[in-house]
Protein backbone atom coordinates (compact mmCIF):
# COMPACT_ATOMS: atom_id res chain seq x y z
CA UNK A 1 0.00 0.00 0.00
CA UNK A 2 1.12 3.35 -0.88
CA UNK A 3 0.98 6.17 1.34
CA UNK A 4 0.84 10.30 0.73
CA UNK A 5 3.69 12.43 1.03
CA UNK A 6 3.31 14.53 4.46
CA UNK A 7 3.75 18.10 3.59
CA UNK A 8 4.78 19.49 6.73
CA UNK A 9 3.48 23.28 7.96
CA UNK A 10 6.14 23.20 11.06
CA UNK A 11 9.46 22.45 8.74
CA UNK A 12 8.09 24.86 6.00
CA UNK A 13 7.15 27.22 8.73
CA UNK A 14 10.66 27.07 10.15
CA UNK A 15 12.13 27.80 7.10
CA UNK A 16 9.80 30.67 5.83
CA UNK A 17 10.14 32.18 10.01
CA UNK A 18 13.92 32.34 9.56
CA UNK A 19 13.95 33.86 6.09
CA UNK A 20 11.47 36.70 7.83
CA UNK A 21 13.63 36.92 11.21
CA UNK A 22 16.36 38.32 8.83
CA UNK A 23 14.25 40.36 7.00
CA UNK A 24 13.05 42.01 9.97
CA UNK A 25 17.11 41.69 11.12
CA UNK A 26 17.49 44.24 7.91
CA UNK A 27 14.69 46.90 8.67
CA UNK A 28 15.93 47.24 12.55
CA UNK A 29 18.81 48.27 10.67
CA UNK A 30 17.17 51.09 8.76
CA UNK A 31 15.03 51.84 11.85
CA UNK A 32 12.05 50.30 11.23
CA UNK A 33 10.95 47.35 14.00
CA UNK A 34 7.70 45.49 12.23
CA UNK A 35 4.98 45.92 14.94
CA UNK A 36 1.53 44.28 15.31
CA UNK A 37 -1.63 44.85 17.35
CA UNK A 38 -3.86 42.49 18.13
CA UNK A 39 -6.99 43.03 19.62
CA UNK A 40 -8.75 40.32 21.69
CA UNK A 41 -12.66 40.95 23.21
CA UNK A 42 -14.36 38.56 25.18
CA UNK A 43 -13.52 35.52 26.79
CA UNK A 44 -13.54 32.86 23.82
CA UNK A 45 -11.30 30.09 24.91
CA UNK A 46 -9.78 29.03 20.97
CA UNK A 47 -9.30 32.64 20.60
CA UNK A 48 -6.88 33.09 23.65
CA UNK A 49 -5.05 30.04 22.35
CA UNK A 50 -4.24 31.94 18.60
CA UNK A 51 -4.06 34.93 20.14
CA UNK A 52 -1.08 33.78 22.90
CA UNK A 53 0.71 31.67 19.39
CA UNK A 54 0.11 35.15 17.59
CA UNK A 55 2.21 36.81 19.93
CA UNK A 56 4.51 34.36 20.97
CA UNK A 57 5.38 34.02 17.20
CA UNK A 58 6.08 38.11 16.91
CA UNK A 59 8.09 37.53 19.81
CA UNK A 60 9.97 34.63 18.34
CA UNK A 61 11.03 36.06 14.76
CA UNK A 62 11.72 39.63 16.61
CA UNK A 63 8.27 41.70 15.91
CA UNK A 64 7.58 44.15 18.68
CA UNK A 65 3.96 43.45 19.23
CA UNK A 66 1.21 44.46 21.40
CA UNK A 67 -1.80 42.35 22.54
CA UNK A 68 -5.02 44.56 23.79
CA UNK A 69 -7.77 42.48 25.57
CA UNK A 70 -10.74 43.97 26.95
CA UNK A 71 -13.85 42.19 28.37
CA UNK A 72 -17.00 41.41 26.27
CA UNK A 73 -18.83 44.36 27.55
CA UNK A 74 -16.74 46.67 25.01
CA UNK A 75 -19.11 48.67 23.14
CA UNK A 76 -18.44 48.73 19.06
CA UNK A 77 -17.81 52.74 19.57
CA UNK A 78 -15.19 52.06 22.07
CA UNK A 79 -13.64 49.06 19.67
CA UNK A 80 -13.92 51.76 16.68
CA UNK A 81 -11.59 54.36 18.12
CA UNK A 82 -9.15 52.30 19.66
CA UNK A 83 -8.74 51.15 15.85
CA UNK A 84 -8.52 54.56 14.53
CA UNK A 85 -6.00 54.89 17.33
CA UNK A 86 -3.74 52.19 16.24
CA UNK A 87 -4.14 53.28 12.49
CA UNK A 88 -2.49 56.59 13.61
CA UNK A 89 0.24 54.56 15.81
CA UNK A 90 3.41 54.80 13.74
CA UNK A 91 4.69 51.58 15.73
CA UNK A 92 2.20 49.88 14.30
CA UNK A 93 2.53 48.30 10.87
CA UNK A 94 -0.67 45.55 11.27
CA UNK A 95 -3.59 45.09 12.91
CA UNK A 96 -5.46 42.60 13.85
CA UNK A 97 -9.33 41.97 15.33
CA UNK A 98 -9.63 38.23 16.63
CA UNK A 99 -12.79 37.14 15.72
CA UNK A 100 -15.12 36.17 16.41
CA UNK A 101 -16.72 39.13 18.29
CA UNK A 102 -18.93 39.40 20.98
CA UNK A 103 -22.74 39.46 19.20
CA UNK A 104 -23.49 43.36 19.96
CA UNK A 105 -20.28 44.50 17.75
CA UNK A 106 -20.75 44.75 13.81
CA UNK A 107 -17.50 42.74 13.40
CA UNK A 108 -17.43 44.03 9.14
CA UNK A 109 -18.24 47.68 10.13
CA UNK A 110 -14.74 47.37 13.16
CA UNK A 111 -12.61 45.18 10.03
CA UNK A 112 -13.44 48.19 7.47
CA UNK A 113 -12.19 50.90 10.50
CA UNK A 114 -8.42 49.40 10.22
CA UNK A 115 -6.58 50.78 7.38
CA UNK A 116 -5.94 48.58 4.60
CA UNK A 117 -2.29 49.52 4.84
CA UNK A 118 -2.51 47.70 8.20
CA UNK A 119 -5.06 44.98 7.52
CA UNK A 120 -2.83 42.03 7.50
CA UNK A 121 -5.36 39.91 8.02
CA UNK A 122 -6.69 40.59 4.34
CA UNK A 123 -10.56 41.07 6.06
CA UNK A 124 -11.29 44.17 4.35
CA UNK A 125 -13.23 44.72 1.31
CA UNK A 126 -9.96 46.90 -0.30
CA UNK A 127 -7.47 44.04 0.39
CA UNK A 128 -10.47 40.99 -0.75
CA UNK A 129 -11.09 42.98 -3.49
CA UNK A 130 -7.74 43.81 -4.82
CA UNK A 131 -7.60 39.96 -4.62
CA UNK A 132 -10.57 39.57 -6.63
CA UNK A 133 -9.02 41.59 -9.37
CA UNK A 134 -5.07 40.92 -8.99
CA UNK A 135 -4.04 43.96 -7.82
CA UNK A 136 -1.65 43.97 -4.98
CA UNK A 137 -2.85 43.80 -1.38
CA UNK A 138 -2.95 41.59 1.94
CA UNK A 139 -3.86 38.34 0.98
CA UNK A 140 -5.63 36.45 3.92
CA UNK A 141 -3.34 33.94 6.23
CA UNK A 142 -4.79 30.88 5.74
CA UNK A 143 -5.52 30.59 2.24
CA UNK A 144 -2.13 32.25 1.77
CA UNK A 145 -0.49 29.56 3.90
CA UNK A 146 -2.50 26.71 1.67
CA UNK A 147 -0.34 28.46 -1.46
CA UNK A 148 2.41 28.63 0.20
CA UNK A 149 2.47 24.90 1.04
CA UNK A 150 1.72 24.12 -2.43
CA UNK A 151 4.72 26.16 -3.74
CA UNK A 152 6.87 24.09 -1.47
CA UNK A 153 5.96 20.90 -3.29
CA UNK A 154 6.52 22.47 -6.50
CA UNK A 155 3.23 22.29 -7.34
CA UNK A 156 1.94 23.32 -10.89
CA UNK A 157 -1.59 24.51 -10.43
CA UNK A 158 -2.07 25.63 -14.26
CA UNK A 159 -4.72 23.21 -16.02
CA UNK A 160 -5.82 21.31 -12.35
CA UNK A 161 -8.62 20.96 -11.30
CA UNK A 162 -8.84 22.66 -7.68
CA UNK A 163 -11.77 21.84 -4.99
CA UNK A 164 -12.34 24.05 -2.42
CA UNK A 165 -15.05 22.63 0.36
CA UNK A 166 -15.83 25.50 2.25
CA UNK A 167 -17.22 29.41 1.20
CA UNK A 168 -16.17 31.58 3.56
CA UNK A 169 -14.91 34.91 3.60
CA UNK A 170 -11.63 33.96 5.75
CA UNK A 171 -10.79 30.82 3.55
CA UNK A 172 -13.07 29.17 0.86
CA UNK A 173 -13.45 32.51 -1.44
CA UNK A 174 -10.04 34.03 -1.29
CA UNK A 175 -8.56 30.17 -1.86
CA UNK A 176 -10.52 30.00 -4.73
CA UNK A 177 -9.36 33.12 -5.94
CA UNK A 178 -5.71 32.40 -5.22
CA UNK A 179 -6.01 29.25 -7.18
CA UNK A 180 -7.86 30.70 -9.93
CA UNK A 181 -4.74 33.40 -10.12
CA UNK A 182 -2.49 30.35 -10.45
CA UNK A 183 -4.62 29.48 -13.69
CA UNK A 184 -6.18 26.59 -11.59
CA UNK A 185 -10.15 25.14 -12.84
CA UNK A 186 -11.43 26.26 -9.63
CA UNK A 187 -15.12 24.22 -7.96
CA UNK A 188 -16.32 25.87 -4.57
CA UNK A 189 -18.25 23.21 -2.67
CA UNK A 190 -20.55 24.02 0.20
CA UNK A 191 -23.30 22.88 2.51
CA UNK A 192 -25.60 22.96 -0.15
CA UNK A 193 -23.45 21.27 -2.57
CA UNK A 194 -25.11 17.98 -4.33
CA UNK A 195 -23.12 14.84 -4.34
CA UNK A 196 -20.08 16.22 -3.00
CA UNK A 197 -17.45 12.95 -3.39
CA UNK A 198 -18.79 13.55 -7.06
CA UNK A 199 -17.03 16.63 -7.46
CA UNK A 200 -14.23 15.78 -5.03
CA UNK A 201 -13.69 12.22 -6.93
CA UNK A 202 -12.29 14.99 -9.69
CA UNK A 203 -9.77 17.10 -7.67
CA UNK A 204 -5.96 17.08 -8.53
CA UNK A 205 -5.77 19.35 -5.29
CA UNK A 206 -8.48 19.06 -2.82
CA UNK A 207 -9.04 21.84 0.07
CA UNK A 208 -11.29 21.26 3.08
CA UNK A 209 -12.10 24.28 4.59
CA UNK A 210 -15.35 23.09 6.50
CA UNK A 211 -14.62 22.40 10.38
CA UNK A 212 -16.55 18.96 9.73
CA UNK A 213 -13.96 15.73 11.01
CA UNK A 214 -13.71 13.31 8.85
CA UNK A 215 -16.19 15.45 6.06
CA UNK A 216 -13.30 14.27 3.83
CA UNK A 217 -12.76 10.29 3.28
CA UNK A 218 -10.49 8.17 1.39
CA UNK A 219 -13.52 7.42 -1.43
CA UNK A 220 -13.90 10.69 -1.70
CA UNK A 221 -10.18 11.71 -2.74
CA UNK A 222 -9.07 11.04 -6.42
CA UNK A 223 -5.51 8.64 -6.30
CA UNK A 224 -2.23 10.47 -6.23
CA UNK A 225 -4.25 14.17 -5.58
CA UNK A 226 -2.63 16.65 -3.30
CA UNK A 227 -5.15 16.94 -0.15
CA UNK A 228 -4.83 20.31 1.98
CA UNK A 229 -6.62 20.54 5.77
CA UNK A 230 -8.15 23.83 7.07
CA UNK A 231 -10.16 22.23 9.45
CA UNK A 232 -9.53 22.74 13.07
CA UNK A 233 -11.96 20.37 15.21
CA UNK A 234 -12.16 18.27 18.25
CA UNK A 235 -12.81 15.17 18.19
CA UNK A 236 -14.18 13.18 20.70
CA UNK A 237 -11.11 12.41 22.99
CA UNK A 238 -11.04 16.06 22.96
CA UNK A 239 -7.79 15.94 20.57
CA UNK A 240 -7.27 18.33 17.18
CA UNK A 241 -8.39 17.24 14.06
CA UNK A 242 -9.31 18.17 11.13
CA UNK A 243 -11.67 17.84 8.11
CA UNK A 244 -10.34 14.55 6.41
CA UNK A 245 -10.18 11.05 8.08
CA UNK A 246 -6.24 11.10 7.85
CA UNK A 247 -5.03 7.73 8.39
CA UNK A 248 -8.01 6.27 5.22
CA UNK A 249 -6.80 9.51 2.89
CA UNK A 250 -3.51 8.81 3.25
CA UNK A 251 -3.76 5.91 1.77
CA UNK A 252 -5.52 7.42 -1.26
CA UNK A 253 -3.72 11.06 -1.86
CA UNK A 254 -0.76 11.61 -3.38
CA UNK A 255 0.28 14.87 -1.00
CA UNK A 256 -1.71 15.43 2.61
CA UNK A 257 -1.11 18.09 5.46
CA UNK A 258 -1.93 16.40 8.78
CA UNK A 259 -3.84 17.90 12.40
CA UNK A 260 -2.27 19.64 13.72
CA UNK A 261 1.43 20.37 12.55
CA UNK A 262 -0.52 21.67 8.60
CA UNK A 263 -1.87 24.23 7.74
CA UNK A 264 -2.18 25.86 11.36
CA UNK A 265 1.30 26.82 11.88
CA UNK A 266 1.22 28.28 8.35
CA UNK A 267 -1.51 30.78 9.07
CA UNK A 268 0.51 32.47 11.78
CA UNK A 269 3.64 32.80 9.36
CA UNK A 270 1.96 34.07 6.50
CA UNK A 271 0.64 36.71 9.55
CA UNK A 272 4.49 37.42 10.74
CA UNK A 273 4.90 37.74 6.53
CA UNK A 274 1.96 40.31 5.87
CA UNK A 275 2.98 42.26 9.03
CA UNK A 276 6.59 42.14 7.47
CA UNK A 277 5.78 43.57 4.33
CA UNK A 278 3.51 46.71 5.69
CA UNK A 279 6.48 47.29 7.94
CA UNK A 280 8.73 47.08 4.49
CA UNK A 281 6.06 49.62 2.80
CA UNK A 282 6.51 52.41 5.79
CA UNK A 283 10.05 52.92 4.48
CA UNK A 284 10.92 56.53 3.30
CA UNK A 285 11.43 55.70 -0.72
CA UNK A 286 15.00 56.78 -2.01
N1 LIG B 1 -10.55 33.82 13.89
C1 LIG B 1 -10.29 32.63 13.31
N2 LIG B 1 -9.32 32.76 12.39
C2 LIG B 1 -8.96 34.06 12.39
C3 LIG B 1 -7.99 34.80 11.68
O1 LIG B 1 -7.26 34.32 10.81
N3 LIG B 1 -7.91 36.11 12.00
C4 LIG B 1 -8.70 36.70 12.92
N4 LIG B 1 -8.56 38.00 13.15
N5 LIG B 1 -9.61 36.04 13.62
C5 LIG B 1 -9.73 34.72 13.34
Amino acid sequence: MTSAQVIDGVALSKQLRQQTRERVQTLKKQGITPGLAVILVGENQASQVYVRNKIKACEDTGFYSILEQYPATLSEFELLQRVQALNLDASIHGILVQLPLPEHIDAQKVIEAISPAKDVDGFHVASAGALMVGQPGFWPCTPYGCMKMLESIGYTLRGKHAVVIGRSNIVGKPMALMLLQQHATVTICHSATADLGQITRQADVLIAAVGKQNLVTADMVKPGAVVIDVGMNRNAEGKLCGDVDYEGVKQVAGWITPVPGGVGPMTITMLLMNTLEAAEHALPHA
